[in-house]
């Protein structure tokens, strides 16, 4: 049995003053069972881990970062490093999100990098795959391209444990739009990377966590999270309200 984990992507919103108190409510709201059913982590500003992780020690709440450098130190003006991460009490990093990858032109080489400066600091990062509209529409080019994501992002990344990695799903088509996949589109495409991850961890595929993402929110994430390779989301929109947030935990559970 996997337990789901519902993450949220802060992305560039928020004050860190904003995210505590935010982060205050949502303690006090969460239900008193509910980390039982589902793990919560928040992906947020790297100017928000502190404080807010400060207040989450101790809670079924994680924190984690959006992105990281791939170097551990040096002179790369403006970086952030994964060992700064987790000193700021970071437990996860995104890494390879869509939006990185298009407006800062990441390849899936630099990703791979990332997601190797993730491990070598004790971070889970959660790697982010998925195709295009036009790759989409071309056909079976959607699956392609998300096998090629997936392989040149883990190579030569050594996971032993299910817990090391997750993975997440999210065509670009339905990030920020408010179109969603089917539950049978996100559960097909998910069986398709836990048989490549067969291939690539056999000892550990079947419990790695698979998350769905793009404009999930209440009214769908039951829907898509009741199918058996959707063992989470990583949401956007829908996480900054923390309403939304704890119907999607409730869902979950
Ligand atoms: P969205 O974003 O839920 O707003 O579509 C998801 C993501 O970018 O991770």
């Amino acid at each position: 049995m996997i337990t789901p984990l519902i993450a949220a992507n802060w992305k560039l919103h928020k004050l860190p003053s904003e995210g505590v108190a935010w982060l205050e409510t949502l303690l006090r709201e969460l239900p008193s069972k509910a980390h039982e059913h589902v793990q919560i982590l928040l992906n947020v500003p790297a100017t928000h881990l502190a404080p807010m992780a400060r207040l989450a020690r101790g809670t079924p709440v994680a924190l984690g970062g959006q992105d990281l450098s791939a170097h551990n130190e040096g002179a790369y003006t403006g970086e952030v490093s994964g060992a700064m991460l987790g000193d700021a009490g970071a437990s996860f990093v995104i890494v390879g999100h869509s939006e990185r990858r298009t407006l800062h032109g990441e390849s899936d080489e630099l990703v791979n990098r990332k997601l190797k400066a993730a491990r070598r600091n004790d971070l889970v990062p959660i790697l982010c795959v998925g195709e295009s509209e036009a790759e989409r529409d071309a056909g079976e080019e959607a699956l392609a391209v998300v096998l090629e994501q997936l392989r040149t992002g883990l190579r030569g990344l050594c996971v032993s444990e299910s817990s090391a990695l997750v993975i997440a799903y999210e065509p670009v088509w339905a990030i920020g739009t408010g179109r969603t996949a089917t539950a049978d589109d996100a559960q097909s495409m998910a069986a398709t990377i836990r048989s490549e991850l067969r291939t690539l961890y056999p000892a550990v595929a079947d419990s790695i966590r698979l998350l769905y993402g793009g404009s999930m929110k209440p009214a769908n994430a039951a829907e898509l999270l009741s199918r058996a390779d959707v063992n989470g989301g990583l949401i956007g929109g829908a996480s900054l309200e923390l309403d939304s947030l704890l119907a999607i935990v409730e869902a979950a559970g």
